[in-house]
């Protein structure tokens, strides 16, 4: 038995990254998987290879996450294909790294558009499907860089305290539906996001050496969570933080 077999969900920015490895991971544990992105060839690939392993459990949909439209093209295909949406992961995000005065409005607008926005979006925009099927999960990607500042990332740790909050009162509002919302914040993790031009798997785990476990996340990693999430082992989780950060927010490094 799968942990997610009957589950029908909808994961952004799974073309890659944590979204991708979500995706594999969901499929392997018996969901049906709408996988949205702006990145339509590598998203229907993705959708493609668990097709091969997992016959008819994925499908790939363009969904820019900022267009109120899109999220309406996709949970009807998910309706369509799947008959509805228990699970949605907001995962798909962006970052812009620049100070504070040297942030343009037009780059600020961009990053809580996509992150903050986004997840609003698609919390509007699920609602009245999981009602239908008597409740389900939501899953927000914020940041260790919502838990606290940092220098050079004044949009992406304002959307990403965001996500928090929003998160926090959507849970509030949708429980009495059945519909738990959560936030998943990730510490440093191996992906385009976070990829250096020249850095080996070595480069990364180094800079991050002062941390309790000393390393970087792999993307499966985060997606064990994100699976918890989605899960009915977590029936009594909402409104929350889960960390899994390798201890980066337990506090100071050593010098
Ligand atoms: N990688 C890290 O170290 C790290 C740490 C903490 C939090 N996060 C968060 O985890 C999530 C996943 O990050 P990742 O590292 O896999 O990033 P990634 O860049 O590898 O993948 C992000 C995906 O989101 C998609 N995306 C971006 N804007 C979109 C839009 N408007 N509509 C639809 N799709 C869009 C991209 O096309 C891409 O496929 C993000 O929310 C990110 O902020 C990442």
């Amino acid at each position: 038995m799968g942990r997610l077999d009957e589950k029908i969900v909808i994961i952004t920015g799974a073309a890659r990254g944590m979204g991708e490895e979500e995706a594999h991971l969901f499929a392997r544990e018996g969901a049906r998987v709408v996988l949205g992105d702006r990145r339509d060839d590598e998203g229907r690939e993705v959708a493609s290879r668990i097709n091969e392993k997992h016959p008819n459990s994925a499908i790939y949909v363009h969904l820019d996450i900022t267009s109120e439209d899109d999220w309406d093209r996709a949970v009807a295909a998910a309706v369509e294909h799947f008959e509805g949406v228990d699970v949605l992961i907001n995962n798909a995000g962006i970052i812009r790294i620049a100070p504070l005065v040297e942030t343009s409005a037009e780059m600020f607008r961009k990053v809580i558009d996509t992150n903050l926005f986004g997840a609003f979006l698609g919390m509007k925009a699920v609602v009245e499907p999981m009602k239908k099927r008597g409740g389900g999960s939501i899953v927000n990607l914020s940041s260790v860089q919502g838990l606290e500042g940092r220098v050079g990332m004044p949009a992406y740790t304002a959307s990403k305290f965001g996500v928090r909050g929003l998160t926090k009162t959507a849970a509030m509002e949708l429980g009495p539906l059945g519909i738990r919302v959560n936030t998943l914040i990730p510490g440093p993790t191996k992906t385009a996001m976070t990829r250096r031009k020249g850095w080996t798997d070595a480069d990364y785990d180094a800079a991050y050496g002062k941390y309790p476990l000393g390393r970087m996340a792999d993307a499966k990693e985060l997606a064990e969570l994100a699976l918890f999430l989605a899960s009915d082992a977590s029936s009594f989780c909402t409104g929350a933080d889960f960390v899994a950060d390798g201890g980066v927010s337990a506090g100071k490094p050593r010098d």
